[in-house]
């Protein structure tokens, strides 16, 4: 097995077993607090699925650099590889008993985006790509849908978590986009939005102000699967996060005439 296979195998194992605890804690008591914002959630679901991923990353490769949501990861000076963990992508919809939630596990090599999972432990659908390699659902090759389209697109976007301050709040794209696409969702996993584009079952999907750990796996996804990434301006943009559009690619151009960066 060579190291990708190695770094895929873990990452895989890992996310089973973090969608493991989301799948047993769901809809049960939750220890609930506010970060940056008073809507912007976590629990302890969240930090124990951290825990799990960190732990086992730091034991097994302890040479490695980590990046996590929730600050327990590390740097490491001249690393090859970084492993950026969204531990539970879709706290809200989590906390609330709405069924769409995942964990993320995105790894880069030398800064690329190399290999990405999302597990959803609900559906128990798990997603991956590897660089070069095509993206999968299980074991099903997926690719981005033939839409070509805007007024026939079904597109999701988000609203990041200081909408009630910033007047950067997605509210002008929400309103434009309504009008021109079929429908449009706001579903609260940033992942498993970008793995519905990568699968087909949405055309389009963005968001004006994600973290690396939102987009390192399914921008990879998407990539793997035919799809386009991009920021508002049509240039590279998932590997940093912050604004990203992501489509099918046949309706990417499109999208970017209608979306403003504001
Ligand atoms: C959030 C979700 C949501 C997106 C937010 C993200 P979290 O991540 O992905 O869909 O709109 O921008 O921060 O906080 O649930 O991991
Ligand atoms: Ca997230
Ligand atoms: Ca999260």
């Amino acid at each position: 097995m060579s190291e990708t296979d190695d770094i895929f195998a873990l990452a895989r194992r890992l996310a089973l077993e973090a969608g493991a605890i989301q799948r047993e804690r769901y809809e049960t008591a939750l220890e609930i607090q506010t970060k940056s914002a008073a809507v912007d959630l976590v629990t302890e679901v969240d930090r124990a699925c951290e825990a799990l991923v960190v732990s086992a990353i730091e034991k097994e490769r302890p040479d490695d650099a980590i990046l996590a949501e929730e600050g327990s990861g590390r740097d490491v000076a001249g690393a090859t590889w970084r492993w950026v963990i969204d531990p539970l992508d879709g706290t809200t919809n989590f906390a609330h008993g709405y069924p769409r939630f995942c964990v993320s596990i995105g790894v880069e090599r030398e800064g690329e985006a190399h290999v990405g999972v999302v597990y959803d432990p609900l559906m128990g659908e798990l997603y991956h790509a590897i660089q070069g390699r095509g993206a999968f659902r299980g074991e099903q090759a997926i690719r981005v849908s033939p839409e070509t389209r805007l007024d026939r697109a079904l597109l999701a976007t988000g609203f990041a978590y200081d909408r009630r301050d910033s007047e950067r709040d997605n509210m002008r794209n929400f309103g434009t986009m309504l009008k021109e696409a079929r429908a449009l969702r706001r579903d609260g996993s940033a992942a498993l939005d970008l793995c519905y584009v990568a699968c087909g079952r949405l055309d389009g999907y963005w968001e004006l102000r994600l973290a690396p750990w939102d987009v390192a796996a399914g921008g990879l996804i998407v990539e793997e699967a035919g799809g386009r990434m991009s920021d508002m301006a049509g240039g590279d943009a998932h590997r940093e996060g912050h604004t990203v559009v992501s489509s099918n690619g046949a309706i990417h151009d499109r999208m970017l005439e209608i979306l403003e960066d504001a």
